[in-house]
Protein backbone atom coordinates (compact mmCIF):
# COMPACT_ATOMS: atom_id res chain seq x y z
CA UNK A 1 0.00 0.00 0.00
CA UNK A 2 0.94 3.62 -0.87
CA UNK A 3 2.09 5.32 2.50
CA UNK A 4 1.81 9.21 3.09
CA UNK A 5 4.58 10.22 4.63
CA UNK A 6 5.19 13.80 6.14
CA UNK A 7 8.56 15.25 6.49
CA UNK A 8 8.75 18.08 9.02
CA UNK A 9 11.90 20.21 8.19
CA UNK A 10 11.68 18.66 4.49
CA UNK A 11 13.96 21.63 3.29
CA UNK A 12 16.47 21.09 5.71
CA UNK A 13 19.76 19.26 4.95
CA UNK A 14 18.47 15.67 6.06
CA UNK A 15 14.83 16.29 5.49
CA UNK A 16 15.31 17.08 1.46
CA UNK A 17 17.18 13.93 0.96
CA UNK A 18 14.84 12.14 3.26
CA UNK A 19 12.23 12.97 0.79
CA UNK A 20 14.03 12.17 -2.16
CA UNK A 21 15.26 8.78 -1.17
CA UNK A 22 11.37 8.21 0.23
CA UNK A 23 9.91 9.31 -2.89
CA UNK A 24 12.37 6.91 -5.29
CA UNK A 25 10.87 3.99 -2.93
CA UNK A 26 7.00 5.30 -4.35
CA UNK A 27 5.85 6.64 -1.78
CA UNK A 28 4.04 9.91 -1.20
CA UNK A 29 5.86 12.27 0.58
CA UNK A 30 5.17 15.75 1.65
CA UNK A 31 7.98 18.10 2.89
CA UNK A 32 6.41 19.97 5.46
CA UNK A 33 8.04 23.64 6.55
CA UNK A 34 7.88 27.47 6.90
CA UNK A 35 8.81 27.66 3.24
CA UNK A 36 6.21 25.43 1.93
CA UNK A 37 3.57 27.26 4.29
CA UNK A 38 4.05 24.52 6.78
CA UNK A 39 4.61 26.23 10.53
CA UNK A 40 4.71 24.41 13.46
CA UNK A 41 5.19 26.82 15.73
CA UNK A 42 1.85 28.73 14.30
CA UNK A 43 -0.01 25.64 12.94
CA UNK A 44 -0.19 27.20 9.92
CA UNK A 45 -1.02 24.95 7.51
CA UNK A 46 -0.64 21.77 9.74
CA UNK A 47 -3.70 20.02 9.78
CA UNK A 48 -3.86 20.13 5.95
CA UNK A 49 -0.45 18.38 5.97
CA UNK A 50 -0.94 15.77 7.93
CA UNK A 51 -4.52 14.64 6.85
CA UNK A 52 -4.45 11.21 5.49
CA UNK A 53 -0.88 10.83 6.51
CA UNK A 54 0.22 7.35 8.26
CA UNK A 55 3.97 8.31 9.06
CA UNK A 56 5.59 11.68 10.39
CA UNK A 57 9.23 12.17 10.43
CA UNK A 58 10.32 15.30 12.37
CA UNK A 59 13.74 16.64 10.90
CA UNK A 60 13.14 19.98 11.67
CA UNK A 61 15.69 22.16 13.65
CA UNK A 62 15.52 25.27 15.42
CA UNK A 63 16.50 28.48 13.80
CA UNK A 64 17.88 30.23 17.24
CA UNK A 65 20.14 27.95 19.31
CA UNK A 66 19.93 30.59 22.31
CA UNK A 67 19.03 28.84 25.61
CA UNK A 68 15.39 29.97 26.10
CA UNK A 69 14.30 30.71 22.42
CA UNK A 70 15.58 26.46 21.64
CA UNK A 71 13.69 25.51 24.36
CA UNK A 72 10.35 27.29 23.23
CA UNK A 73 10.84 26.03 19.70
CA UNK A 74 11.38 22.63 20.17
CA UNK A 75 8.39 22.62 23.13
CA UNK A 76 6.13 24.54 20.70
CA UNK A 77 6.76 22.50 17.71
CA UNK A 78 6.49 19.08 19.42
CA UNK A 79 3.19 19.88 21.58
CA UNK A 80 1.85 21.54 17.82
CA UNK A 81 2.79 18.54 15.69
CA UNK A 82 2.06 15.72 18.19
CA UNK A 83 -1.91 16.95 18.94
CA UNK A 84 -2.14 17.73 15.06
CA UNK A 85 -1.01 13.77 14.46
CA UNK A 86 -3.63 13.00 17.31
CA UNK A 87 -6.37 14.37 15.45
CA UNK A 88 -5.41 13.17 11.93
CA UNK A 89 -4.50 9.65 13.02
CA UNK A 90 -1.24 9.17 12.51
CA UNK A 91 0.17 6.07 13.14
CA UNK A 92 4.32 6.29 13.50
CA UNK A 93 6.23 9.18 14.72
CA UNK A 94 9.84 9.53 13.86
CA UNK A 95 12.08 12.00 15.43
CA UNK A 96 15.66 12.94 14.94
CA UNK A 97 17.53 13.30 18.03
CA UNK A 98 21.26 13.40 19.09
CA UNK A 99 23.19 10.97 21.09
CA UNK A 100 24.00 11.84 24.28
CA UNK A 101 21.07 14.45 24.65
CA UNK A 102 20.39 13.19 28.30
CA UNK A 103 24.37 13.34 29.53
CA UNK A 104 24.44 16.92 28.01
CA UNK A 105 21.83 18.81 30.13
CA UNK A 106 23.91 21.76 30.72
CA UNK A 107 23.51 22.56 27.63
CA UNK A 108 20.31 24.83 26.18
CA UNK A 109 20.40 23.38 22.84
CA UNK A 110 20.54 19.53 24.86
CA UNK A 111 17.70 20.59 27.23
CA UNK A 112 15.06 21.46 24.28
CA UNK A 113 16.13 18.30 22.35
CA UNK A 114 15.26 16.04 25.82
CA UNK A 115 12.08 18.78 26.02
CA UNK A 116 11.24 17.17 22.23
CA UNK A 117 11.99 13.46 23.35
CA UNK A 118 10.11 13.59 26.50
CA UNK A 119 7.25 15.04 24.49
CA UNK A 120 7.01 12.25 22.17
CA UNK A 121 7.08 9.38 24.89
CA UNK A 122 4.76 10.76 26.80
CA UNK A 123 1.92 10.90 23.99
CA UNK A 124 -0.46 8.65 22.79
CA UNK A 125 1.26 7.95 19.24
CA UNK A 126 3.94 5.26 18.45
CA UNK A 127 7.27 6.66 17.87
CA UNK A 128 10.75 5.95 17.07
CA UNK A 129 13.14 8.42 18.42
CA UNK A 130 16.69 8.12 16.50
CA UNK A 131 19.58 9.43 18.10
CA UNK A 132 22.31 10.33 15.52
CA UNK A 133 25.70 11.73 16.53
CA UNK A 134 27.65 14.81 14.66
CA UNK A 135 27.29 14.98 11.27
CA UNK A 136 30.33 15.51 8.88
CA UNK A 137 28.62 18.75 7.59
CA UNK A 138 28.80 20.16 11.34
CA UNK A 139 32.15 19.83 11.80
CA UNK A 140 33.10 23.28 10.41
CA UNK A 141 30.71 24.90 12.68
CA UNK A 142 32.14 22.90 15.76
CA UNK A 143 35.32 24.72 14.46
CA UNK A 144 33.29 28.09 14.20
CA UNK A 145 32.61 27.85 17.95
CA UNK A 146 35.67 26.78 19.19
CA UNK A 147 37.70 29.71 17.01
CA UNK A 148 39.29 32.59 18.70
CA UNK A 149 41.74 34.63 16.12
CA UNK A 150 43.68 31.46 14.34
CA UNK A 151 43.80 28.90 16.82
CA UNK A 152 40.52 26.11 17.70
CA UNK A 153 40.50 25.40 20.69
CA UNK A 154 39.07 21.63 21.74
CA UNK A 155 38.40 19.08 24.08
CA UNK A 156 40.32 15.34 23.17
CA UNK A 157 37.31 13.99 23.63
CA UNK A 158 35.88 10.86 21.94
CA UNK A 159 33.20 11.06 18.45
CA UNK A 160 31.74 9.02 16.15
CA UNK A 161 30.54 11.60 13.47
CA UNK A 162 28.08 10.65 10.75
CA UNK A 163 27.43 11.67 6.95
CA UNK A 164 23.95 13.31 6.55
CA UNK A 165 23.57 10.62 3.46
CA UNK A 166 23.72 7.42 5.92
CA UNK A 167 21.54 9.48 8.23
CA UNK A 168 19.00 10.05 5.28
CA UNK A 169 19.67 6.53 4.43
CA UNK A 170 19.04 4.81 7.77
CA UNK A 171 15.55 7.28 8.60
CA UNK A 172 14.40 6.21 5.12
CA UNK A 173 14.36 2.67 6.52
CA UNK A 174 12.82 2.90 9.40
CA UNK A 175 10.37 5.61 8.32
CA UNK A 176 8.48 2.29 6.55
CA UNK A 177 9.20 -0.10 10.12
CA UNK A 178 6.91 -0.74 12.76
CA UNK A 179 7.30 2.22 15.54
CA UNK A 180 9.72 0.71 18.53
CA UNK A 181 8.30 3.05 21.07
CA UNK A 182 11.79 3.33 21.71
CA UNK A 183 15.36 5.00 20.96
CA UNK A 184 17.77 3.79 18.51
CA UNK A 185 21.32 5.22 17.83
CA UNK A 186 23.13 6.13 14.64
CA UNK A 187 27.17 6.60 14.56
CA UNK A 188 29.77 6.30 11.73
CA UNK A 189 31.92 3.55 11.30
CA UNK A 190 34.59 4.86 13.59
CA UNK A 191 35.73 6.70 16.80
CA UNK A 192 37.77 9.94 16.27
CA UNK A 193 38.48 12.72 19.07
CA UNK A 194 37.37 16.22 18.59
CA UNK A 195 40.75 17.91 18.21
CA UNK A 196 41.76 15.11 15.39
CA UNK A 197 38.29 15.49 14.04
CA UNK A 198 39.05 19.09 13.07
CA UNK A 199 42.61 18.96 12.86
CA UNK A 200 41.79 17.16 9.69
CA UNK A 201 38.97 18.66 8.53
CA UNK A 202 40.89 22.26 8.18
CA UNK A 203 44.27 20.57 7.14
CA UNK A 204 42.06 19.46 3.60
CA UNK A 205 40.42 22.61 3.44
CA UNK A 206 43.76 24.15 3.68
CA UNK A 207 42.49 26.72 6.26
CA UNK A 208 45.36 27.97 8.04
CA UNK A 209 43.71 28.13 11.85
CA UNK A 210 45.32 25.69 14.31
CA UNK A 211 43.71 23.31 16.64
CA UNK A 212 45.25 23.35 19.96
CA UNK A 213 44.29 20.54 22.38
CA UNK A 214 42.68 21.59 26.00
CA UNK A 215 41.27 19.27 28.37
CA UNK A 216 38.95 21.97 29.68
CA UNK A 217 37.64 23.14 26.37
CA UNK A 218 33.78 22.41 26.32
CA UNK A 219 31.89 21.66 23.16
CA UNK A 220 29.89 24.63 22.30
CA UNK A 221 30.37 25.65 26.07
CA UNK A 222 29.49 22.11 27.73
CA UNK A 223 31.81 19.77 29.37
CA UNK A 224 32.36 16.82 27.49
CA UNK A 225 33.99 13.44 28.23
CA UNK A 226 34.75 10.34 25.84
CA UNK A 227 31.18 9.30 26.75
CA UNK A 228 29.33 12.31 26.49
CA UNK A 229 29.21 11.98 22.77
CA UNK A 230 29.87 8.30 22.01
CA UNK A 231 26.88 5.73 21.42
CA UNK A 232 26.29 3.14 23.41
CA UNK A 233 26.47 -0.75 22.75
CA UNK A 234 24.52 -1.45 19.61
CA UNK A 235 24.45 1.68 17.37
CA UNK A 236 23.41 1.27 14.02
CA UNK A 237 26.77 2.27 11.74
CA UNK A 238 26.84 4.35 8.47
CA UNK A 239 29.47 2.85 6.09
CA UNK A 240 30.73 6.39 5.42
CA UNK A 241 34.32 7.45 6.35
CA UNK A 242 35.56 10.70 7.60
CA UNK A 243 38.69 10.92 5.23
CA UNK A 244 36.58 9.60 2.05
CA UNK A 245 34.13 11.73 2.35
CA UNK A 246 36.60 14.88 2.80
CA UNK A 247 37.99 13.69 -0.48
CA UNK A 248 34.62 13.81 -2.14
CA UNK A 249 33.74 16.72 -1.16
CA UNK A 250 36.22 19.15 -0.99
CA UNK A 251 37.65 20.42 -4.72
CA UNK A 252 40.81 18.86 -5.38
CA UNK A 253 43.59 20.42 -6.96
N1 LIG B 1 23.88 18.83 13.15
C1 LIG B 1 24.17 17.67 13.71
O1 LIG B 1 25.33 17.25 13.76
C2 LIG B 1 23.05 16.80 14.26
C3 LIG B 1 23.37 15.58 14.86
C4 LIG B 1 22.33 14.76 15.33
C5 LIG B 1 21.00 15.18 15.19
N2 LIG B 1 20.73 16.39 14.63
C6 LIG B 1 19.30 16.79 14.49
O2 LIG B 1 18.97 16.71 13.13
C7 LIG B 1 17.80 17.49 12.89
C8 LIG B 1 17.87 18.11 11.49
O3 LIG B 1 19.01 18.91 11.35
P1 LIG B 1 19.41 19.57 9.94
O4 LIG B 1 20.83 19.99 10.08
O5 LIG B 1 19.00 18.67 8.80
O6 LIG B 1 18.46 20.86 9.94
P2 LIG B 1 18.51 22.13 8.94
O7 LIG B 1 19.26 21.80 7.68
O8 LIG B 1 18.94 23.31 9.74
O9 LIG B 1 16.97 22.29 8.55
C9 LIG B 1 16.05 22.75 9.48
C10 LIG B 1 14.66 22.50 8.95
O10 LIG B 1 13.72 22.90 9.96
C11 LIG B 1 12.68 23.59 9.31
N3 LIG B 1 11.95 24.44 10.23
C12 LIG B 1 12.41 25.55 10.90
N4 LIG B 1 11.41 26.13 11.59
C13 LIG B 1 10.29 25.37 11.38
C14 LIG B 1 8.94 25.46 11.78
N5 LIG B 1 8.51 26.46 12.58
N6 LIG B 1 8.04 24.53 11.34
C15 LIG B 1 8.46 23.51 10.54
N7 LIG B 1 9.72 23.37 10.10
C16 LIG B 1 10.63 24.30 10.52
C17 LIG B 1 13.38 24.38 8.20
O11 LIG B 1 12.44 24.82 7.25
P3 LIG B 1 12.63 26.11 6.24
O12 LIG B 1 13.81 25.72 5.35
O13 LIG B 1 11.36 26.17 5.48
O14 LIG B 1 12.91 27.28 7.13
C18 LIG B 1 14.33 23.31 7.68
O15 LIG B 1 13.65 22.46 6.78
C19 LIG B 1 17.72 18.48 14.08
O16 LIG B 1 16.59 18.17 14.86
C20 LIG B 1 18.99 18.21 14.88
O17 LIG B 1 18.78 18.30 16.28
C21 LIG B 1 21.72 17.20 14.17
Amino acid sequence: MKTKIVVIGGSGLIGAKLVKNLRQQGHEVLPASPSSGVNTITGEGLADALAGAQVVVDVANAPSWEDKAVLEFFETSGRNLLAAEATAGVGHHVALSVVGTDRLLTSGYFRAKMAQENLIKGSPIPYTIVRATQFFEFVGAIAQSATEGQTVRLPPAMMQPIVSDDVAAALTDIAVEQPLNGTIELAGPEPIRMDELVRRFLSANRDARKVTTDVHAGYFGTAVNDQSLTPGNNPRLGPTRFDDWLRRSIPQG
